[in-house]
């Protein structure tokens, strides 16, 4: 990355009004949510084909329940702790300025509403709604209660069964129904909300600039919105720590931490280009 590239990458978006921004988990990096592959990854620690869908994590419930203590344990912690970043809250300032005109993200947390997006398009779900496992209706899983789980799920560290029993009881219910919940994010095997899906697709094939930050690129169908923006003749950038599957086809390719590029790439007074 040099320099010269950033501004004339910066010059190139500045003229452009209808910005898509398509994130994954590196946007949230530096907010301290790790990624889910690489090193020091989620699924590093936690096995996807375990912990990545409905039967596993059941599994892991009745079989080593101490594990999804931990696992919810750690997501509570991860999540709660997290504040928007450089990154979130620039991208929130552009689309209030009329320049972009949507991020649609892979990640289930809540940090690009928080850093001031409001059109967001979650591909995965999102980690602050709960779906009835019963009767299908979804509610809001706020922070203060999110505290209170996190709260009880202390002091509960000895007892194969003790645990798997207090799981039981802390496990949010259904407002309407009392039924068990689940959170409303997509697991490996599910589908993507379909009319979130297609609102991302309508909006890419429409953006004149498609700025991917923080993304691997290898979970499909969100994989392939790059490569329709691309085809439709958008301006396409990309942030990431390292090369992806994009970095051939992308415009520009930048290489360090969101935090410090996307800023340099949107910056709150752009120059005219
Ligand atoms: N700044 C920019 N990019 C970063 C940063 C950072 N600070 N830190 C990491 N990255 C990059 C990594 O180089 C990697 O390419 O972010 C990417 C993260 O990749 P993944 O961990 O695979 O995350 P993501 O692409 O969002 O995964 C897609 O996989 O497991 C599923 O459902 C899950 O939504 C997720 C999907």
């Amino acid at each position: 990355m040099s320099r010269s590239d950033l501004t004339e990458a910066a010059g190139r978006l500045s003229a452009c009004r209808r910005i898509v921004v398509f994130t994954g988990a590196g946007v949230s990096a530096e907010s301290g949510i790790p990624t889910f592959r690489g090193e020091g990854g989620i699924w590093e620690k936690y096995d996807p084909d375990v912990f990545g869908n409905i039967p596993g994590l059941g599994q892991v419930w009745l079989t080593q329940p101490q594990r999804l203590l931990d696992f919810i344990t750690d997501a509570l912690d991860t999540f709660l702790a997290a504040q928007p970043n450089a990154a979130h809250l620039v991208i929130g300032k552009a689309e209030a300025a009329g320049r972009i005109r949507a991020v649609v993200t892979q990640n289930v947390d809540d940090l690009h509403e928080r850093g001031g997006t409001r059109t967001v398009f979650k591909l995965h779900g999102d980690l602050y709604t709960l779906r009835c496992l019963r009767c299908g209706r979804s509610g809001p899983l706020d922070r203060g209660r999110m505290e209170r789980i996190r709260d009880q799920l202390d002091g509960m560290r000895s007892g194969r069964l003790a645990i798997l029993k207090k799981l039981w009881e802390i496990m949010p219910r259904c407002g309407e129904c009392e039924g068990l919940t689940r959170p409303d994010v997509v697991f490996f095997g599910e589908s993507l909300p379909a009319n979130v899906l297609r609102q991302a697709e309508e909006e890419t094939r429409s953006c004149d600039a498609f700025l991917i930050v923080g993304t691997s690129g290898v979970v499909y169908p969100a994989a392939l919105l790059p490569k329709l923006a691309r085809s439709r003749g958008a301006l396409v950038v990309e942030v990431n720590r390292e090369a992806s599957p994009y970095t051939e086809m992308s415009d520009f390719s930048f290489f360090g931490p969101a935090g410090s590029i996307v800023p340099e790439l949107i910056p709150e007074s752009p120059r005219p280009a």
